[in-house]
């Protein structure tokens, strides 16, 4: 697997501590609101979620929701699609997205209008990492980790083709992977 990366852009331990930061100021900016609900993108969101909500000293629930994005390929189509919903009734709840990478922005600003419609108190999403240079649709991101280049990363939840989620470190991809 290690032989598949061309090199470790962020390593765990700094993947670590911006999570603590993160999830620090969530503790802070919600601490006089009622039960805050984080909503995770899967599958994707599933590693930085444990961490991330593990780490926020406030009472929490968790839910998911499954958008169709990718497949196999590494450009998105521009065609999102609801594969899992809510199991939450949102409205009058404060909502915080948890998110593993924005790119495009086509799902959050899809997934954001979708939620908007159920009234919630508040909406704000949170994101690992985003690439700044390939955004197509707008979306305001509220907790960011990383800022990274236009380069297809893996690891630490993320996936080529459902590999690599497993990795502990966010990695490039060589790209002769994925044009084989
Ligand atoms: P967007 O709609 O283009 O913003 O796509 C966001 C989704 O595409 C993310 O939730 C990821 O699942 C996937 N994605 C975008 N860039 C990468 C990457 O570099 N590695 C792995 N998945 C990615
Ligand atoms: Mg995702």
């Amino acid at each position: 697997m290690r032989d598949d990366i061309a090199r470790v852009l962020i390593p765990s331990d700094q993947i670590q501590s911006r999570v603590h930061e993160l999830a620090r100021q969530i503790t802070q900016d919600y601490a006089e609101c009622d039960t805050l609900l984080l909503v995770g993108v899967l599958k994707g969101c599933a590693t930085f979620m444990v961490d991330l909500a593990r780490s926020i000293d406030l009472p929490l629930a968790i839910d998911y929701i499954a958008i169709a994005s990718y497949g196999a390929s590494t450009e998105s189509s521009g065609v999102v699609r609801m594969i899992k919903d809510l199991e939450t009734d949102i409205a009058g709840r404060h909502i915080l997205i948890v998110e593993d990478i924005i790119d495009s922005g086509l799902t959050l600003a899809y997934l954001c209008a979708q939620l908007q419609r159920r009234n919630p108190a508040s909406l704000r999403i949170c994101t690992l990492l985003n690439k700044p240079e390939r955004r197509k649709a707008e979306v305001k991101v509220d907790y960011l980790g990383f800022d990274i280049p236009n380069e297809f990363v893996v690891g630490y939840g993320l996936d080529y083709a459902e590999r690599y989620r497993n990795l502990p470190y966010i990695g490039i991809l060589r790209p002769e992977i994925y044009a084989e």
